[in-house]
């Protein structure tokens, strides 16, 4: 969603902040701005569309200055309109962005208009513009003062950045409830949402936390809390790789980010072939918490709830641990009954998914006693929250659609499993090796996965000119099905539901016709001979049918039953396997109908409202 990068230097600034609103793209935008403090103003360009149209705008004027910030904004509240765009400015005095939602915006409007402030855009962010304008010239404080204040008086979820016409020496920052980080250099200094926007800048970092308030000079930075004493926070040293944000010989980020997943599987696997099935993996005290736990609750979205579903299978069959999944934002707002032993296990790829975080803390306050995050950004809220952790490495996932990060999430809860059935007394040494070495397998077989897209782009062909596709799966394969629905809605725009195969004659079936394709996640498992009868529900019918076998899933081929069939079968782990042919198919539909595959409409990559 939105994306804020910041600047205080030496040289001017503007390439710096154009870089880094690229950088930012992929979380979603839909305009972009810079607010500079040229000398003698503070200057604004704001455009509707890509950053590029910004930064043509922005060259047009010759827009130079040695401090300022940049915005990506993705609407929430207000149109997508030039007016709307940050930086919002006060008086041509105060120029902010801001991430997040102010939500106490309309009391604050008005009072602001009493005070006899214009408002210009219908926004939230506006209100803050004002407010520290108010406390600036009105108040007579200084910039880092009035933000201070300022930001005591809004209430709701913000990460903001704001400079002054008669401070050129500095940026005033605060953050609550929204990422913000500060990015050190010699004699420069950083800010942004994201640490892509800033890794060619530098890459040691400071994570701000809840309130904090951030000084940021050429010189220096100084943190302080909320009530203006004074704070320490460790710097990082950021490991994000400059080519994991570049795409290389890849047309699309999803592309490369689906051919990416043998080696980030690899990567991720190598930490539990290391120990084997330790708690170590989750981090200090984690033998203590698992040895306590008497089930687990998993809480997230979209694609990171589906890895969620397919764990469940795997919890209570090989760990023999009872497991619920629910999607975090219903989570949030229901009257749940607290278990205090049972484990919540938070998934996230980004780590600042808003319901997510909201689901967590919601569950700590009903009296849940421990908290897992599974998560692919070091630092990130959602972890930082939580008392243990296991990263995925899959590297920058930027690509709205998830693949790498759902694989590998994958991985990450199956040695979950594992660790639990350890403990639990429930796993063997013979299983045990059986399923270290299936790991060690596993990236050997996406790759033989990965090898059947020219097959796949021929399917495709006859995917792309429908409206409506079904996916059926059972077992720990129907959330692959649910997730290859997701994946060709979310990127083609084609309407596809999912169902287990079981639940076709309780109602879908009636939509089967010669006009729905029917995509089935069929591999040898205790279930195959169940879906093989459901197959000829929908082939009675006249439906056509796109099944994905594996070797020993024995399927004739007709005219209306195509077959693919990856190379092997990998038992336990087979739903990692078959991920990757439900991605490419959605890659290639997606390339036929020519959407935005890396952007598609209305969607985000970081989810950071309600
Ligand atoms: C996946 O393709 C989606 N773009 C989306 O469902 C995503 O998985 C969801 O928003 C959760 O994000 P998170 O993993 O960063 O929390």
């Amino acid at each position: 969603m939105c994306g804020i990068v910041g600047a205080i230097a030496q040289r001017n600034v503007v390439p710096v902040l154009v870089e880094g609103l690229k950088r930012l793209e992929y979380r979603g935008y839909d305009s972009a701005g810079v607010a500079v403090h040229t000398g003698s103003a503070i200057t604004r360009v704001r455009r509707v569309g890509r950053v590029a149209e910004m930064e043509n705008a922005a060259a047009e004027i010759n827009l130079t200055g040695q401090l300022g910030i940049g915005h990506t904004r993705w609407a929430t509240h207000g149109g997508v309109t030039e007016y709307n765009a940050h930086p919002h400015v006060s008086h041509g005095q105060i120029a902010v962005v801001h991430n997040g939602i102010i939500e106490n915006h309309d009391e604050q409007r008005e009072r602001l208009k009493q005070l006899g402030y214009v408002f210009e855009s219908q926004t939230d962010t506006e209100v803050i513009a004002h407010l520290v304008h108010h406390y600036y010239k009105n108040g007579g404080l200084d910039l880092v003062e009035a933000v201070r204040v300022a930001s005591r008086e809004l209430s709701g979820a913000y990460a903001i950045a704001v400079i002054a016409l008669d401070q050129p020496d500095v940026m005033a920052c605060a953050r609550k409830g929204c990422p913000l980080l500060v990015g050190l250099g010699e004699g420069e200094n950083f800010i942004a949402s994201d640490v892509s926007a800033i890794i060619s800048s530098t890459r040691k970092v400071i994570f701000l936390e809840e309130g904090d308030i951030a000084e940021v000079r050429r010189e220096g930075v100084k943190l302080t809390d909320q009530q203006g004493q004074p704070i320490e926070r460790k710097i990082h040293f950021s490991d994000v790789s400059l080519a994991s944000l570049e795409l290389g010989p890849y047309s699309h980020f999803m592309q490369k980010e689906i051919h990416e997943q043998p080696k980030a599987l690899a990567d991720t696997i190598e930490q539990v072939l290391h120990d084997g099935f330790l708690p170590a993996l989750f981090g200090a005290g984690a033998s203590e918490i698992l040895s306590q736990i008497d089930g687990v609750q998993i809480l997230a979205c979209g694609t990171s709830y589906y890895a969620g579903l397919t764990a469940r299978y795997w919890l209570e069959a090989i760990a023999g641990i009872p497991c619920s999944v629910e999607v975090a934002s219903e989570y949030r707002y229901r009257d749940a009954v607290a278990r205090p032993n049972t484990l919540i296990v938070t998934i996230s790829q980004s780590g600042e998914t808003l319901d997510t975080m909201e689901a967590l803390k919601y569950a700590k306050s009903l009296g849940h006693k421990w908290a897992l995050s599974i998560c692919n950004v070091k630092e990130s809220a959602i972890p930082r929250a939580s008392d243990l952790v296991i990263y995925t490495r899959a590297g920058a996932e930027i690509g709205v659609a998830s693949t790498k990060a759902f694989t590998t999430q994958l991985i990450a809860l199956f040695a979950l499993t594992c660790t639990l059935a350890k403990l639990r007394g429930k796993l063997t040494a013979a299983r045990e090796t059986e399923y270290l070495d299936a790991l060690r397998q596993l990236p050997g077989s996406v790759q033989h996965a990965l090898n059947l897209e020219p097959q796949i782009r021929v399917w495709a062909e006859r995917f792309a000119g429908k409206d409506h596709a079904l996916f059926l799966g059972r077992g720990v394969h129907y959330p692959i099905a649910l997730e290859g629905a997701l994946k060709l809605k979310e990127i083609t725009y084609i309407h596809a539901e999912a169902y287990p195969a079981g639940e076709l004659k309780h109602g879908p079936l009636a939509l089967v016709d010669e006009n729905m394709p029917v995509v089935v996640i069929a591999p040898n498992d205790a279930l195959l001979e169940k879906v093989k009868s459901n197959i000829q529900e929908v082939r009675a019918r006249g439906g056509e049918m796109f099944v994905f076998a594996d070797l020993d899933s024995h399927f004739s081929e007709s005219e209306a039953v195509h077959v693919i069939r990856t190379p092997r079968h990998v038992g336990v782990l087979s739903p990692v396997v078959h991920a990757i042919p439900v991605q490419l198919l959605a890659y290639h539909s997606a390339l036929m109908r020519g959407t935005d595959v890396d952007k598609p409409r209305n969607l985000a990559k970081s989810v950071t409202v309600e």
